[in-house]
């Protein structure tokens, strides 16, 4: 606009501005209650609720009407520069004339505006109130708490043991190199002593470990000698499925080596053991055996906890159970973790923890142990 200005001239600006605002109020319209109607709000409430209006939604209206608010009457938008030229017009009268125009329809912006935000508050603040009602009236949900899986309970009560008898607990990788798994346990490339642990092997030359085995020689590169320590973890190994075995177990690993150890020290520690874990009355048997890295070696089995060793079902009437193997550790193996087997010696032994599990709870097949079935692992709390 330029030049002189005109009474007419202005009020043509003022309408076009007005009409303009009122197109992009009109989403606003429902919002603006009527203040003399004490239902109006009401009806305005249930339109939204029919229409699933979120307060999200009422967020986003609330900013958009910031906008337009600032579009239309902040300093630089048009209706003030409008309003500026009032001082342009020449004649005085129309001057006045002019004034209470867009006085009258500044008014009326800011009129609309007001309603319609007080009106969206309310409607957030309602919302909001609806949303945290509590109702007292409906059922509490009953928190049902977890517990631990039966292999941590029997874990846990092997670590007790081991731990009061001296003994650190070492936890070690399951991602393994030949080196760890075979070589250094004295089980070189092509021994027959491989096969039956065959595992799974990742592309890159790397292996899941079969046996807790591997952490006697990374607890004696760390720790040297003496070295007292358990390892409990999870084995992998080429194993079908079947009451008795798993590709995926559980071992603990015990590795003691003092100046002067011998297998006497391997039979009392195991007896003292099984006494803890079964009962003082129970007896442990070594059977002679054979692994690569124990000379000499030996089976462990002790007398059956439910029938005293007479021969039950758990026993399969045998009155003996396996504990798992053992033996001296041997010399090969003690040089591959860098400890002079000329001064130190030491035993070694290997339990499956899900076998010893399934006894104790008297499972007929360890299988039951992984398939999650919360009816199942509820039992064992
Ligand atoms: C070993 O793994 C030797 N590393 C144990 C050892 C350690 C001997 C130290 C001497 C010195 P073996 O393969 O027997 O041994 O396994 C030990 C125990 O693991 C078994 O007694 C059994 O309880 C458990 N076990 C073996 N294979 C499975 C399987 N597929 N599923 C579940 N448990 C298994």
């Amino acid at each position: 606009m330029s030049g002189v200005v005109t009474y007419e001239d202005l009020r043509i600006e003022a309408d076009r501005i007005f009409v303009a605002f009122e197109q992009e109020f009109k989403r606003f319209e429902r919002f603006v209650v009527d203040r003399q109607d004490p239902d109006s709000m009401a009806r305005v409430l249930e339109q939204l609720n029919s229409e699933r209006y979120s307060t999200v939604d009422a967020k986003t209206d609330l900013q958009k009407l910031v906008d337009l608010r600032n579009k239309y009457t902040a300093k630089k938008s048009e209706w003030a520069v409008a309003k500026k030229q009032i001082g342009r017009i020449a004649d005085s009268q129309e001057r006045a004339q002019a004034g209470q125009y867009l006085l009258f329809r500044d008014l009326k912006i800011n009129e609309l505006l007001d309603y319609a935000k007080v009106t969206l508050d309310q409607v957030v603040a309602s919302l909001q109130a609806e949303r945290e009602t509590v109702d007292l009236t409906i059922p509490g949900r009953r928190p049902r708490p977890g517990h631990l899986h039966p292999i941590t309970l029997m874990r846990e009560r092997i670590e007790d043991i081991f731990v009061s008898l001296g003994y650190a607990v070492e936890d070690d990788r399951e991602i393994e190199t030949d080196f760890y798994n075979f070589d250094a346990l004295n089980v070189p490339e092509g021994h027959p002593a491989r096969d039956p642990q065959d595992t799974f092997y990742t592309t890159d030359g790397f292996a899941l470990r079969s046996q807790t085995s591997t952490v006697q020689i990374h607890a004696m590169q760390r720790r040297g000698a003496p070295v007292r320590m358990i390892a409990p973890g999870r084995v992998f190994r080429r194993d079908t499925p079947d009451p008795t075995h798993n590709p995926m177990f559980f071992q603990v690993e015990g590795l003691c080596v003092d100046r002067g150890i011998t297998m006497a020290h391997l039979k009392g520690t195991l007896a003292e053991f099984v006494h803890r874990l079964f009962g003082p009355e129970t007896r442990t048997r070594f059977r002679p055996s054979y692994f690569p890295f124990t000379e000499p070696s030996a089976e462990v089995d002790y007398s059956c906890f439910n029938c005293g060793g007479k021969g039950c079902r758990i026993c399969k009437g045998s009155g003996w159970i396996e504990l798992g193997g053992s033996g001296m550790v041997h010399p090969n193996v003690l040089r591959a973790a860098n400890v002079n087997p000329e001064e130190f010696t030491g035993f070694a032994f290997g339990l499956g923890i899900d076998r010893t599990c399934a006894r104790i709870y008297q499972l007929d097949d360890i299988r039951l142990l992984f398939e999650n079935d919360v009816r199942f692992l509820e039992q064992f709390r």
